[in-house]
């Protein structure tokens, strides 16, 4: 019998079992086919088509401007470029909270057109009737609680959430409402770290900890982030793990000085 060289898909099931076998879920967004399969080829669990494409890819200052289409686009792209990760589309601002048949069917666009393998959305109580009907028809979706960025007009400010007692208690109810609704995992953005080991220690399903400390299922990075693209921004959970802005500019300097030196091609690279 021949085996296919193909890797063995991460699924929402296997999530699970990392959870329950104290494996740790790697993930990172990811917004095209490039990016997606150097990911992919690293070995990260889950690739998020964040609606933070909107700051990173688009130029914007919230994630409020991105459209579904945006999201249908750049899931196609990481899509085409992953074989192993799961790959989650994010539900963007007004794609599901007016009515729970609206997101239903936005959910759907994204499987269907996208080729995501789940939804993530941001919100408990409020989106507790749309996680249902999705769950209830095979859509996999991911809860996102604590800070959510598409909540920024409300709440005011990016700071941490779920620091005052009344707070963590809703955060906390949310999440095991979450659960309860059928959510497969659910991000954690900037909430206290003892809080997110609380949630992470009383349910069944992973955390995915973006800012929200060591005892979570799993890490979340925005990669552009890790990989030191984005310039002005130096939040204390982000972990830099390159500096490719700079190496990028030093590169590009470089072929800039060869062109205008007429140095660039040599005659080995031309025909
Ligand atoms: O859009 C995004 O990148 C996200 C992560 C920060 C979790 O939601």
């Amino acid at each position: 019998m021949q085996h296919s060289s193909k890797p063995r898909a991460v699924t929402t099931r296997r999530l699970l079992e990392m959870k329950a076998q104290g494996i740790k879920i790697v993930a990172l967004t990811a917004y095209d086919a490039l990016m997606a399969r150097i990911f992919d080829e690293a070995g990260v669990d889950i690739l998020l088509v964040g609606d933070s494409v909107g700051n990173i890819v688009q130029g914007h200052e919230t994630t409020i401007p991105v459209t579904l289409e945006d999201i249908i686009y750049h899931t196609k792209a990481v899509r085409r470029g992953a074989q192993r990760a799961l790959i989650v589309a994010d539900m963007p601002f007004m794609s599901y909270q007016v009515h729970p048949d609206e997101a239903f069917r936005n959910a759907g666009r994204l499987m269907k057109e996208g080729g995501a393998g789940a939804v993530k959305l941001e919100g408990g109580q409020r989106v507790l009737e749309a996680v249902s009907r999705m769950t209830a028809a095979g859509i996999p979706v991911m809860g996102h609680l604590g800070l959510t960025p598409q909540s920024i007009h409300q709440f005011g400010s990016y700071q941490a959430r779920g620091r005052d007692a009344e707070e963590a208690e809703q955060i906390y109810r949310d999440a095991c409402a979450l659960e309860q609704a059928g959510a497969f995992a659910i991000v954690l953005e900037k909430i206290p770290a003892q809080l997110a080991r609380r949630i992470t220690e009383t349910l069944r399903i992973p955390t995915i900890g973006i800012g929200a400390g060591p005892w979570c299922d799993g890490q979340i990075l925005v990669y552009a982030d890790m990989l030191g693209l984005t310039v002005d921004f130096h939040p204390r959970f982000v972990r830099r793990y390159e500096n490719l802005h700079e190496r990028i500019t030093d590169a590009v300097r470089r072929y800039a000085e060869d062109v205008r030196r007429g140095e660039f091609p040599n005659e080995s690279e031309s025909y």
